[in-house]
């Protein structure tokens, strides 16, 4: 801008690079920074500095390696800063942000948790008016925050119904009975539906086929859901409308016109096309720290606001290769250890996700006097904000070996464990 406008950007040799003091010109106001201290610490980077502003511009700040390090044209509300107001380490900084949307362009700030959930209240009543609504629970916190908006939208026309696909994590679906039915006193169908989706994956090693039949299968339980919800009679075939927990990040990587498909996300792309249900989604426009904010403003329970995310397709996706019982069951029991370590070293809430995955192939070791043959079991922890990118958490070692040592002596078919280092890009934080 200073350039572009007339101004003089020099080479001074002098760069900034990080933590650096910046003071306020005296008696000259920025609307940026209406009430900063004269002076504070900001963060820099930059190797070339502004020594003369462009034409009705003025210096609003300086720092020892920068002789604007803020300017300003009050006639044209043209504002340019040098320093980084982004970065935790710039005091205050989220104020410039403030400044500039509110003061400056006037903005409103509307986007609010409560008017999130009025607009989505107020939203999902237009759509259903006086029809009754499924809601498809999986124990995770965007279904169930999904499920309290509709629940606060429409009341009882909401049932809630849970299936058990046989892919849920240790403990899962009595969890979900007793929250939903005790905290929510939900009409709660619970389907017990593990037999059926052994059956179906029985055989299937393709990861998009996997989620495709989980995802049909699925649909399909809930249209007989539906269908044994209907009073029989005429003109009443059950619920019209489902709700689903489809947060921003499966719509952008379900792909659209301008972006790739990354997967197909089972409560996205890979709804069958004879669907019969209208979707509810209350939260698709939300990313997670933001369903998480709802679901505390709607007075949720801590352990489902704050429990780590699980994909639709279960465990199917942690389960390389063939998805049968016994294999779950492996699964299952070593992600019950790695989650119960992760939780007593008190990191749960600090990770995104933290889980064990089951490669399809099995390992040589030595117990005991004799020869094993077994599978390994991979330690998948990230850190994230919103799942599109992760890097791969730096558990303490003592950790990792109590989870190791743990997963080896009590889940039988394990006879070693492995650490995934791989943040994403490139990987993707699921193996499948
Ligand atoms: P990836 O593996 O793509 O995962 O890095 C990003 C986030 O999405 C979750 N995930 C899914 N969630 N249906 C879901 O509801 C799915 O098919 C699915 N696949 C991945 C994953 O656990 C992570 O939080």
């Amino acid at each position: 801008m200073a350039l572009q406008l007339g101004g003089t950007v020099s080479r001074t040799g002098q760069g900034e690079y990080g933590r650096t003091a910046l003071s306020l010109t005296p008696r000259v106001s920025s609307p940026l920074l209406p009430d900063w201290p004269a002076t504070s610490s900001v963060w820099m980077s930059h190797g070339d500095a502004i020594t003369a502003v462009p034409g009705g511009f003025v210096a609003t700040a300086t720092t020892p390696g920068a002789p604007v390090a803020a300017m300003h044209d009050p006639e044209r509300r043209l504002f340019g800063l040098q320093f980084h107001p982004e970065v935790v380490h710039t005091d205050r900084g989220g104020e410039v942000f403030d400044h500039f949307l509110i003061d400056v362009c006037g903005c409103a700030p509307g986007w609010t948790h409560v008017s999130i959930i009025e607009q989505q209240v107020a939203a999902v009543r237009a759509q259903v008016g006086g029809d009754r609504v499924l809601c498809a629970l999986s124990g995770g916190v965007d279904s169930a925050v999904a499920a309290a908006l509709v629940h606060k939208a429409v009341g009882d026309q909401l049932t809630c119904v849970f299936v058990d696909t046989g892919l849920m994590r240790a403990g899962e679906a009595d969890q979900v009975e007793d929250t939903f039915r005790r905290q929510f006193k939900v009409d709660l169908v619970h389907v017990k539906a593990a037999d059926r989706y052994f059956t179906a994956l029985a055989g299937v090693t393709d990861p998009e086929r996997k989620r495709k039949i989980i995802g049909e299968l699925f649909i399909r339980i809930f249209e007989e859901v539906a269908r044994d919800l209907g009073s029989g009679g005429a003109g009443d075939d059950g619920p019209r409308f489902l709700v689903q927990g489809t947060l921003y990040p499966d719509v952008i990587e379900s792909g659209s016109d301008t972006a790739a498909n990354i997967k197909s996300h089972h409560n996205v792309g890979g709804l069958p096309d004879d669907l019969k249900f209208d979707l509810v989604e209350p939260l698709r426009l939300l990313f997670k720290d933001e369903v998480r904010a709802v679901g505390e403003e709607l007075g949720l329970p801590h352990e489902i606001v704050w429990r780590q995310p699980f994909p639709g397709p279960g465990l199917a996706v942690r389960i390389i290769g063939e998805v049968t019982p016994e294999r779950a069951e492996i699964l299952r029991a070593a992600d019950a250890v790695v989650v119960e370590e992760i939780r007593r070293a008190g990191l749960y809430r600090e990770l995104w996700q933290s889980f064990a995955v089951l490669p399809a192939v099995k390992t040589v070791g030595v117990m005991g006097d004799g020869r094993t043959y077994a599978y390994p079991v991979v330690i998948r922890a990230v850190t994230s904000d919103d799942a599109m990118t992760a890097d791969w958490a730096r558990l303490p070692y003592d950790l990792v070996e109590r989870i190791a040592s743990r997963v080896i002596n009590e889940v039988e078919g394990v006879n070693r464990v492995a650490l995934d280092v791989t943040s994403k890009p490139p990987g993707t934080i699921e193996w499948e």
